[in-house]
């Protein structure tokens, strides 16, 4: 093949004159810290996910970080999540102090096992945490039946999932409504499918966990200082808690009010490509493509993940690069991180389904600045090194 002359990125966020138009018009309206943007940013979180609390953070790491935090979990204290799945996760469970237990994963479609997640719940389990993988939903019925029946909180890792849905019912949503959904955090990270520079979400439909989460995320003060230095605002503060400093500024939150406006164009244009790339690698030798889950879904398609079962993932990964096209490792095994083994004692062979696609993922390029082209090339690309390989 002729090798394309530009290097395709995995990813690159789509932002244009938009939400230039608004950092601008933040740095002029004299408030870049959280403010008006950050509240209006949280409110068409509500909108678009029907929870009741949305709460704005630095980032989705953040956000995990005070929901454990505002729960109690800490030493003796496990939390049940997916190996297959960003470090994120399993490092703020230890940062807390707590054990992070590991539950399998389905090979094909590199979601959560339920029926795993809920056999590792123990007495001391404090919460699962489920990963909508790649941006489809996990199975959430039996996770959630299991979290009710231990009474543990599900939260939804749904750090790729903006605009997924699982039976109808958005990432983060009520399961009918006016009934309490589960805890959910989301990204916006560079790479994900709506980006603020760096930020999260919080949503929630507990009133006092999310006045704790407001709490925690700025220095453990309930008002802000956009409440106390607005207008009105008074200057006095207490703190009942010491909290972080994990809050979103407006500056960020201007973006994300126009990357939402934006979301369905966006995830519509993701779906486009990912259709492109199942049609294009469809019956390849020794590519296993991803595979949908058995229930009604929309998915977010913020990953495309292949498993190359013939050419070593790595050379695989070499060979795109000589081609002039990124890849990515979306995830090494969370049980096999060294700190994980050696502070958890986890080790290989525990989770056979998950190792054996970890060795096996690579990530194609997928965003919505991408042609069919782009994708048609890489799907060439793909089919050139596996026949080379198999020479
Ligand atoms: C599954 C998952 N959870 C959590 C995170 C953490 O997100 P953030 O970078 O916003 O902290 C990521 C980020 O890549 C992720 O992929």
């Amino acid at each position: 093949m002729k090798i394309r002359p530009d290097f395709l990125p995995l990813s690159r966020p789509a932002l244009g004159a938009e939400e230039e138009a608004a950092v601008v018009a933040c740095l002029r309206s004299g408030w870049i810290t959280s403010g008006p943007k950050v509240q209006e940013l949280e409110r068409v979180f509500r909108g678009a996910t029907g929870a009741p609390h949305a709460v704005a953070v630095a980032s989705a790491t953040a956000g995990l970080h005070i929901v454990l935090a505002a729960l109690g979990i800490g030493p003796g204290d496990e939390v049940v999540t997916p190996s297959m799945t960003f470090a994120s996760t399993v490092n703020q469970v230890a940062l807390r102090g707590a054990a992070p237990v590991f539950a399998e994963c389905d090979y094909g479609t590199l979601q959560v096992v339920p029926g795993d997640l809920a056999a590792k719940i123990t007495p001391r389990t404090k919460a699962v945490i489920p990963v909508h993988f790649a941006g489809a939903p996990a199975d959430l019925d039996p996770i959630r039946a299991a979290a009710d029946r231990a009474g543990v909180p599900v939260i939804e890792d749904a750090a790729h999932a903006i605009g997924a849905s699982y039976k109808g019912i958005p990432a983060g949503g009520p399961p009918s409504p006016g009934k309490p959904g589960n805890i959910a955090v989301f990204s916006f990270h560079p790479i994900k499918n709506i980006t603020t520079g760096e930020g999260g979400m919080v949503t929630c439909y507990d009133d006092d966990l999310a006045a704790r989460l407001r709490s925690l995320r700025f220095h453990g003060i309930e008002r802000d200082a956009w409440k106390r230095y607005g207008k009105g605002g008074t200057p006095h503060y207490d703190i009942r808690e010491p909290g972080y400093k994990y809050n979103l500024t407006d500056l960020h939150a201007a973006v994300g009010v126009v990357q939402m406006g934006k979301l369905a164009a966006l995830n519509g244009r993701r779906a486009e490509l990912a259709k492109r790339y199942l049609a294009g690698l469809r019956g390849v030798a020794g590519i296993d493509l991803p595979e949908e889950p058995p229930y009604p879904h929309v998915h977010s398609r913020h990953l495309f993940i292949v498993k190359s079962a013939r050419v070593e993932r790595d050379e695989m990964i070499a060979a795109l690069a000589e081609r002039n096209v990124g890849a990515g490792l979306h995830f090494p095994p969370c049980h096999l991180l060294s700190f994980v083994r050696e502070r958890f004692g986890a080790k290989e062979g525990d989770l056979p389904q998950t190792e054996r696609a970890g060795k096996r993922i690579l990530s194609l390029p997928l965003f919505p600045g991408m042609s069919l082209d782009d994708v048609d090339y890489v799907c060439e690309a793909v089919r050139e090194i596996v026949s080379e390989a198999a020479r």
